[in-house]
């Protein structure tokens, strides 16, 4: 699925290739969802033409999203009343969660076009208003929020570095930065520290486990 691809395709793309489903810790939220991870993977290659693209992220929801939209749910002081941003949105789990839990607005940032289309979609179904954009804020200044909501990015070296560096620029400014992630093999540890603890129910497929223990983590000061 082609960022140059018109809308419409890639509304129908995800209407035709997804079913909607609520993650498991959060049951009040329906996304578009993938069953099987393997044939919109393939489907998302078939139509691009390439092989050995990254799986279609927006079409599932990371433990990391799952378990920080949960606290986001069940903490609402978290975001009400502020200017959100869910970095790395992928399907738009944590920005429903921050709009559900009252924040004042929500910007879901994607570096993925399709994603943005997902995230528009979702926000729909749930009734709430989402301003979903592909950009790369990472590749940025101090964005316009008071807090960053980022789910389960720390799986690339480069890409947790660099998020990271900008993150602990987000904070020195004074805005809040929480982050969901299951112990991603680039999550900088040292740098965090645990403030909520969930047992999330994952797809096989996608994990090495059924049930991902993950955490919401704070930047250390
Ligand atoms: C594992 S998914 C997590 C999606 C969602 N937050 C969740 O927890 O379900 C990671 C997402 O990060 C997005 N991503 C990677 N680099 C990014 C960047 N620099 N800015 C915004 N999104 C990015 C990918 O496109 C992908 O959708």
């Amino acid at each position: 699925m082609t960022s140059g691809k018109p809308v419409a395709d890639r509304d129908h793309f995800i209407r035709s290739n997804t079913t909607l489903l609520a993650p498991p810790l959060v049951p009040e939220v329906l996304l578009h969802l993938a069953e099987e991870s393997l044939p919109i993977w393939l489907k998302t290659e078939e139509e691009l033409g390439r092989d050995g693209l990254p799986p279609p992220f927006w079409a599932f929801a990371w433990a990391g999203g799952q378990a920080l939209a949960r606290y986001v749910l069940d903490h609402p002081e978290t975001v009400t009343g502020k200017r959100v941003i869910d970095l790395a949105a992928g399907s738009g789990l944590v920005a429903i969660a921050a709009m559900r839990a009252g924040a004042r607005s929500v910007l879901a940032a994607e570096i993925d076009a399709c994603a943005v289309t997902a995230i528009r979609l979702n926000a729909e179904v749930n009734g709430v208003a989402i301003e979903a954009v592909e950009h790369d804020l990472l590749a940025g200044g101090l964005p316009a929020a008071d807090v960053i909501l980022v789910g389960d990015l720390f799986y690339e070296k480069p890409l947790a570095l660099t998020a990271l560096a900008w993150l602990r620029d987000c904070r020195d400014a004074g805005l809040d930065v929480l982050i969901g992630d299951p112990g991603r093999s680039y999550l900088p540890r040292d740098a965090l520290e645990a403030i909520a603890h969930y047992k999330v129910p994952v797809s096989r497929e996608l994990e090495d486990t059924t049930i991902k223990d993950t955490a919401v983590w704070q930047l250390k000061s």
